[in-house]
């Protein structure tokens, strides 16, 4: 039985989401105790103790289904954002919510427009979903080129995805530049901005997109707990939308999308606000110092408003990778990214595993 010809053709075309190694299977192959993965733009620091407890509570309770409205979540996150209920949309990480947006809008023929050199995701869904992508080329800078961006809009686009801080970049666009580009974008096409990586950035002309809603009501908003909250093996992720918009998108959603264990701990960060702007601080320091390492080692570090590094080698970046996985240092090669075989992606990790990272590469340099 050939089961590939049972399948869509967009399912044959596409190709698993290669996340970055986990530190048990490099110690496993390569026999290392010590290994730092500093691949995935995880925030190296554990949940607060307070969000621990909160899980530890929730678990008693996990022979139950969970709220597959997440009632107290939304309200919880409506009360902190200053945002209606029903403009609220949970998902199993933002993954979800972008899977949901492109399954739910894009029907054969029709397109969805994102940058070329972004977060992986939205290729592999459009592709799996329909052949439905259209990749746009980075600026010259590493930023989202808006303008050919919204140049790239046709009469079947139905969704575009602007990251914003871009991953793999760690680039971000201006207010101006944001405000310019859903002035040009057509009313009945959806604008999704990926904010994954809100909350660690400190420009002052980022843009502030809640507000915009106001004027631009096919603008949705993408986040998530994974990242600052260092919740990301529990995935929740939201969107931010139009009170009809979101009611679509519930539609699509599986009944019990958000697990009772992820709605609690969620709900305990939101509680403990005052702990993100600390956070982000010592993800800045560690950022620059990292950053200040590699530019003497010689390495082209593109300036970051996240908690990853984009990092241009002189030579073959996969070789590196691979040289830093043999020293235990798990970073991430950027081919899968479109971005040739000169760039890696260093995730800021913890002082101890910065320094060893910086380390390890000295090594391999001097050997070179
Ligand atoms: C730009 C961007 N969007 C979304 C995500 C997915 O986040 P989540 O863990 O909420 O699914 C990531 C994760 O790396 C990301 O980089």
């Amino acid at each position: 039985m050939d089961f590939k010809q049972l399948f869509r053709p967009g399912i044959l075309a596409t190709h698993p989401y290669i996340p970055g190694k986990p530190v048990e299977e490099v110690q496993r192959e390569l026999g290392l105790d010590d290994v730092v993965k500093l691949a995935s733009n995880e925030n190296p620091e554990a949940p607060l103790p307070e969000v621990v407890a909160a899980i530890i509570d929730a678990v008693r309770q996990i022979n139950r289904y969970p709220d597959g409205s997440c009632f107290r979540l939304t309200q919880a996150l409506a009360a902190h954002l200053e945002v209606d209920t029903d403009s609220l949309l949970f998902g199993n990480g933002s993954n979800e919510v972008i899977d949901m947006l492109i399954r739910a809008l894009v029907s054969p023929g029709e397109n969805v427009v994102f940058s070329a050199h972004s977060f992986i995701v939205y290729p592999l869904t459009c592709r799996a979903h329909f052949e439905c992508g259209r990749a746009v080329p980075l600026t010259a800078d590493d930023c989202h080129d808006l303008p050919a961006m919204a140049a790239a809009v046709d009469s079947d686009t139905k969704l575009v995805i602007v990251c914003n801080p871009n991953n793999p970049t760690g680039t971000h666009n201006s207010h101006d530049e944001f405000a310019s580009f859903l002035a040009a974008v057509p009313g009945d096409v959806i604008v999704a901005v990926d904010e994954a990586y809100y909350e660690y950035v400190d420009a002052a002309d980022y843009p502030q997109t809640l507000p915009m809603r106001a004027e631009y009501p096919n603008l949705v908003i993408l986040r998530t707990f994974s990242k600052i909250h260092s919740l990301a093996g529990l995935r929740v992720g939201y969107a931010v939308g139009h009170a009809d918009l979101i009611a679509e998108l519930q539609k699509t959603r599986e009944p019990f999308n958000v697990n009772s264990l992820s709605q609690a701990a969620a709900i305990a960060c939101l509680e403990h606000w005052d702990q993100v702007a600390p956070r982000a601080q010592r993800n800045r320091e560690q950022r620059n110092w990292l950053a200040d390492k590699l530019d003497e080692l010689g390495l082209a570090v593109t300036p970051s408003q996240t908690n990853f590094l984009l990092v241009r080698c002189p030579g073959n970046a996969s070789e590196l990778t691979r040289k830093l996985l043999q020293k235990g240092v798990i970073v991430r090669p950027m081919d899968a990214f479109g971005l040739g075989d000169g760039a890696m992606r260093i995730s800021v990790g913890l002082a101890a595993e910065n320094a060893r990272c910086v380390k390890a590469l000295e090594e391999i340099l001097q050997d070179e």
